[in-house]
């Protein structure tokens, strides 16, 4: 070990050999951190952990076990010197949320209250939290701001809310506590190198992991939920952020936190909505292929367009998204080619 990491502020990062942690390891590494890992691997793999070391040199230490633990998370506070949490451990498919509404308020709330508990016991009292664009009600203006009402509509996005709302009322509870709740937009790309990347298990749910399965010849076809919407092709917009730029996003929370008590909302977006068709013919560009689609019906619960209001997170975290959507294409194709490698 390295003199710089020895005294490098240690960071407990639940879920982070998930698709968001995994990445923002690295980002951490880099920023001086030493990032310590908590994660079940209930959707993912320790290998994550090891790229993220051949990334940078030194493999972060990770712990397998879970946030609902109370007695894995109080040995864990007792080992290391833990001075912040960024929280990321939890479950995030819609549809899964809507078949299986306890098993995410379990694993989401209850996860999130236990870890609250034992940061408290043992004094840490710097939170930054993964919050989702989803906690927003449906039919609020463009570009969403922080303020804007909430109403999530399915058992996914009320955990994210009331996990906030848990958080909020802590830090009015106790004065010195601090939190960040990040509302990410729409995560999407992987690490330039190529060694990083998302690796969704199943059917995947989300736009540009299904593209990139049809662009490897894992699925035949997209199907486009619905082409009648009020927007510039009449496909869904949506507000797609590279993920390294969200990772950096969560070194500056850490950062702003410094300086704040309290709970703080930040929208992690790039403020630039594309559409569905759009999203097709660049990542198209990005692997050369070219990639089938169908038009279906649109998709329950989904709204035509949503992209953030980028101006609160880049006056008070110094912070906005810098890589465009032929980056995020790009890197993402080539995570997609390095793996078949
Ligand atoms: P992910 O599934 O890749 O990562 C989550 C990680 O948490 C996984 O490694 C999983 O094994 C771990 N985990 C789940 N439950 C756990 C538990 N009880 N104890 C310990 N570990 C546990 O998901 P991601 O895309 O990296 O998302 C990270 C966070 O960001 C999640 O909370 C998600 O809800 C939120 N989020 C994601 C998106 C997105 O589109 N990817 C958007 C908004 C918010
Ligand atoms: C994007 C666009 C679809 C798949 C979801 C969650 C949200 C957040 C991010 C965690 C939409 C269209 C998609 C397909 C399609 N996750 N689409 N065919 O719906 O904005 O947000 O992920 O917090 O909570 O709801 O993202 O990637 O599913 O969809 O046409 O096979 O692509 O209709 O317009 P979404 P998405």
């Amino acid at each position: 070990m390295t003199e710089q990491t020895h005294q490098a502020p240690c960071v407990l990062v639940t879920g982070g050999a998930g698709y968001i942690g995994s990445h923002t390891l690295v980002s951490l590494v880099e920023a001086g951190y030493r990032p310590l890992v908590l994660d079940n691997f209930s959707n993912s793999a320790r290998q994550a952990i090891e790229r993220v070391g051949v990334l940078c040199g030194e493999t972060p230490e990770c712990i397998e076990g879970d946030i609902r633990d109370r007695s894995c998370l109080d040995d864990i506070f007792q080992r290391h010197p833990v001075t912040a949490v960024i929280h990321f451990a939890g479950l995030k498919s819609v549809g899964e949320s809507v078949r299986e509404p306890l098993r995410y308020y379990d694993n989401n709330v209850a996860g999130s209250v236990t870890l609250l508990q034992a940061m408290q016991a043992a004094g840490v009292d710097t939170l930054v939290f993964s919050s989702s664009a989803t906690v927003y009600a449906p039919g609020v203006t463009m570009p969403v701001a922080e303020d804007a009402p909430l109403g999530p509509i399915n058992p996914y996005g009320q955990s994210k809310l009331m996990v906030e709302q848990v958080i909020r009322d802590h830090c009015l509870a106790h004065p010195t506590f601090r939190a960040a709740l990040l509302r990410y937009f729409n995560p999407t790309g992987a690490h330039p190198s190529g060694k990083l990347g998302e690796s969704p298990r199943g059917t995947p749910e989300n736009l540009v992991p299904y593209i990139a399965q049809v662009a490897t010849g894992v699925r035949d076809a997209l199907t486009v939920f619905g082409n009648d919407y009020d927007t510039v092709d009449g496909t869904g917009v949506r507000d797609y952020i590279h993920v390294m730029d969200l990772a950096e996003g969560h070194v500056h929370a850490l950062d702003a936190l410094r300086e704040r008590t309290g709970a703080h909302t930040w929208n992690l977006g790039t403020g630039t909505g594309y559409s569905v068709l759009e999203m097709v013919r660049a990542y198209e560009k990005a692997c050369g292929r070219e990639i089938a689609y169908t038009v279906g019906e649109r998709r329950p619960g989904d709204v035509g367009t949503c992209y953030a209001c980028t101006r609160k997170a880049a006056s008070e975290l110094h912070w906005q998204a810098s890589r465009d959507l032929e980056e995020m294409m790009r890197d993402n194709w080539r995570w997609q080619v390095s793996q078949d490698a």
